[in-house]
């Protein structure tokens, strides 16, 4: 196997950028570039005083470790390229929007770009590495482009190297990983490849984590570890509004059937809906394979997980609205949290926006905070990026600065976001500052129903029923 001595990486995103980072951290002796065609991603990357792009608890202190040393961050995409012995692509796959396939399949575009940029710059061989998620097969066209397109004496070796960090824990994902997967074609210079790739992660990571399979079932696992992963949170959803309708407790019902040893403990956790840039788009992308692969059943089912998830975020705007009395207009609205989850400043798909559309539709005026993301990005998830007039959206949604600003004069307050420091507010404090009756909907299970209780707040929980 080739020795690993330089890396690029195209795309600094939420997870080149992290990802990279840590492996420029546990590997010294590796250059690391990070490359972007976005001048002000890689700006923030390299700000002096490390207002770096993204929030990740611990992410600042891999950065500042080594910056400079051996990791860096530039918008020279071709230069990056034809210095690298080994390329990450971790450029974004969203949803297509318009053509074949609009709502459900990849949008491969960047990807394919990005291949195309590889195979025009190199002058020597690389192995080239899919950390982005794909659908099943795509390793196979990018070889095709890559021959399609090499200079002679090129070759290229193409892994599918799926990340499954978790953005809000994404640094201690990377420092100590459940395993790292590889996937590789099984002719002698695939597996080569494979090895020079599992070198690197054995920096850091013990050899038996280091899955080593074929390209295609790599492919394919990425999609099957997020439909997995949604379909638990679509179940348990599914079952809170079982529990609201009988008086059953879902965080009762998750912690009995999680001490089942097949079942486990994890990601039970009953909740307005689930969000992020991955779960939906990865979910969507599987039911469009399943589709095409003419297998319309199999597509259904997974299709039906994320009809739950809207399912719950209609379901819990409705029960805001029924309890108020049927009607919300002109109400003040708080809702606490608007990235997807805690510990990230990241808003792609929340629940909070979905949310605060429907209260915004009823007329409500609605009242925003949250700690780590922007009023700017809040206003671009609002506007949809510019498609509803900005004017229109501040004549009734604010941003505040705290929690308690935000709730002030409030007839009710929405836990859209598990924020741990949304549990220790002053919750009397903020009973004392709204109108009475004064609501509290918990659309996370994180808040002391029976303190609200007390305090005088009319308290409706996920999956709680009336006892
Ligand atoms: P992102 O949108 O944050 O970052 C992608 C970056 O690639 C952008 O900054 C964009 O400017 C850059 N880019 C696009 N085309 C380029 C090109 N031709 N040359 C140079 N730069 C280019 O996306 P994110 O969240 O980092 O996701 C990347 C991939 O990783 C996606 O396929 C996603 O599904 C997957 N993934 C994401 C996870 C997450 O938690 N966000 C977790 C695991 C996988």
């Amino acid at each position: 196997p080739v020795e690993v001595k330089k890396i690029v990486c195209i795309g600094a995103g939420y997870v080149g950028g992290p990802t990279c980072s840590v492996i420029a951290f546990k590997c010294p002796h590796i250059q690391v570039t990070i490359v972007d065609l976005n001048q002000a991603r890689i700006d923030a990357w390299n700000d002096p005083d490390f207002n770096l792009p993204i929030y990740e608890p611990g992410l600042v202190d891999v950065v500042k470790a080594c910056r400079g040393r051996n990791l860096f961050f530039s918008t020279e995409v071709d230069k990056g390229i034809a210095e690298a012995d080994l390329i990450f692509v971790s450029v974004n796959t969203p949803t297509k929007k318009s053509g074949l396939g609009a709502g459900f399949a990849a949008d491969l575009n960047y990807i394919e770009l990005a291949t195309r940029r590889i195979a025009e710059v190199s002058t020597s061989s690389k192995i080239v590495v899919e950390k982005s998620t794909v659908p099943c097969r795509t390793a196979e066209s990018m070889r095709t482009i890559l021959e399609a397109n090499a200079k002679p004496g090129c070759n290229f070796d193409i892994l599918s190297n799926p990340e499954f960090l978790a953005e809000g824990t994404a640094i201690d994902d990377l420092f100590a990983p459940d395993r790292v997967l590889i996937g590789s074609l099984q002719s002698a210079s695939g597996k080569s490849a494979c090895e020079s790739l599992a070198n690197v992660y054995a920096n850091w990571i013990p050899r038996d984590r280091i899955l080593t399979v074929g390209l295609w079932s790599s492919e394919l696992s990425k999609l099957a570890a997020n439909a997995m992963l949604a379909q638990r949170i679509s179940s348990v959803n599914a079952l809170s509004a079982v529990c609201e309708a009988t008086g059953a407790n879902i965080d009762e019902v998750a912690y009995a059937i999680g001490k089942d040893s097949r079942l486990g403990p994890k990601f039970l956790k009953a909740s307005v809906g689930f969000g992020g840039s991955c779960f939906q788009k990865d979910i969507l992308n599987l039911v469009y394979l399943c589709e095409s692969l003419h297998l319309p059943a199999v597509a259904k089912y997974w299709h039906a997980v994320v009809e739950m998830n809207e399912h719950q975020k209609d379901r819990f705007s409705k029960k805001v609205v029924d309890t108020m009395f049927n009607t919300i207009t002109g109400k003040k609205i708080a809702v606490l949290g608007f990235a997807f989850k805690k510990d990230t400043g990241d808003t792609r798909e929340s629940a909070a926006i979905t949310l605060v559309n429907h209260f915004r539709a009823e007329r409500a005026h609605v009242s925003i905070y949250d700690p780590e993301v922007t009023e700017s990005t809040i206003m671009l998830d609002l506007t949809n990026y510019g498609e509803i007039s900005a004017e229109s959206v501040q004549k009734n949604v604010k941003v505040a600065k705290t929690a308690e600003a935000a709730c002030c004069g409030s007839n009710a307050v929405v836990i859209a976001t598990e924020w741990d420091e949304f549990k220790t507010l002053d919750w009397q404090k903020i009973y004392d500052s709204m109108d009475k009756p004064a609501f509290v909907f918990d659309g996370r299970l994180i808040l002391d129903r029976e303190a609200l209780i007390k305090i005088g707040f009319k308290v409706t929980t996920i999956g709680t029923g009336a006892i």
